[in-house]
């Protein structure tokens, strides 16, 4: 696993969309070879998405044969919702790329059948021969996707019951009113996101110190789902040197040593 600190949130954007764009243009993708990307949502890759928006007008990447999974989804909101996550991917990222519509992949949290829906996605990702590149995010609690603390590290797509600290933290984006946050979700398992044969993980900010701490120091462990992603072959975390706050000094130094960014 390869742990890159960056001064500030700004650089750690910078970064992920520079790599995530060389990725892609190496990959030369072409409709019967797309570059099939998983996606996340919540405040971590904003600046990545805004990032990747300027390089695509600057004509430095483009997403037409980019093929797009995202994440997770909220249980029972209106696609529309402000707070959906079909409203924020097309407000940060699709309604500014050349990503033809058909390529745009999102969990549906209002399917009639959820389990039906959840099994439907994974055998979308396999029509589409897996997941190149998966983007990641976490919570405070390090839960990747929406897997949340005790969540098999084996899993794949289902339907989760929010736990009360992401329900509190998440409350923020509906009036910081806890009844107002939908309860349940769809998302990715943490087996799914593994299955990627590349991961990169954005992790900034003193509220993820103590996560960071866990995946970058600790063993592996079912509390912190994104703990398993030392088992990837190939992930990279990017974080800022607000998020290395728990980890002790010798630890952040050896990073820096070998990266030397
Ligand atoms: C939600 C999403 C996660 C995301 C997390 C952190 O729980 N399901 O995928 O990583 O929020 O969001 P933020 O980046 O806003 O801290």
């Amino acid at each position: 696993m390869r742990i890159l600190i960056h001064k500030n949130y700004e650089d750690v954007s910078h970064w992920s969309a520079e790599y995530l764009a060389h990725k892609i243009n190496a990959h030369h993708a072409a409709s019967d070879k797309p570059f099939v990307l998983g996606l996340p949502t919540g405040s971590s890759p904003i600046g990545t998405y805004q990032r990747l928006v300027e390089l695509y007008r600057e004509g430095k990447v483009s997403f037409k044969n980019v093929v797009t999974f995202n994440m997770d989804e909220y249980v029972g909101i209106p696609e529309d919702h402000a707070e959906s996550y079909h409203y924020f991917m097309h407000y940060h990222l699709f309604n500014h790329v050349d990503i033809p519509k058909e390529n745009i992949h999102i969990l549906n949290g209002n399917a009639a059948d959820l389990e039906a829906e959840c099994r439907e996605y994974e055998n979308a990702i396999k029509s589409y021969g897996g997941i190149e590149f998966f983007l990641g995010g976490i919570g405070p609690d390090g839960h990747i996707a929406f897997n949340e603390p005790g969540s098999s590290l084996s899993s794949l797509t289902r339907v989760k019951t929010l736990t009360y600290d992401t329900i509190v933290a998440n409350s923020r984006f509906f009036d910081n009113d806890l009844d107002k946050v939908p309860k349940m979700a769809l998302t990715v398992g943490v087996a799914t996101v593994m299955a990627a044969r590349e991961v990169l993980i954005i992790i900034p900010g003193y509220s993820k110190a103590r996560a960071l701490r866990q995946v970058v120091e600790e063993g592996i462990n079912h509390m912190w789902t994104v703990s398993m992603f030392q088992l990837h072959p190939k992930c990279i975390i990017v974080c800022d040197d607000a998020a290395t706050m728990e980890l002790r000094v010798a630890t952040v130094k050896y990073f820096k040593d070998i990266e030397k960014l």
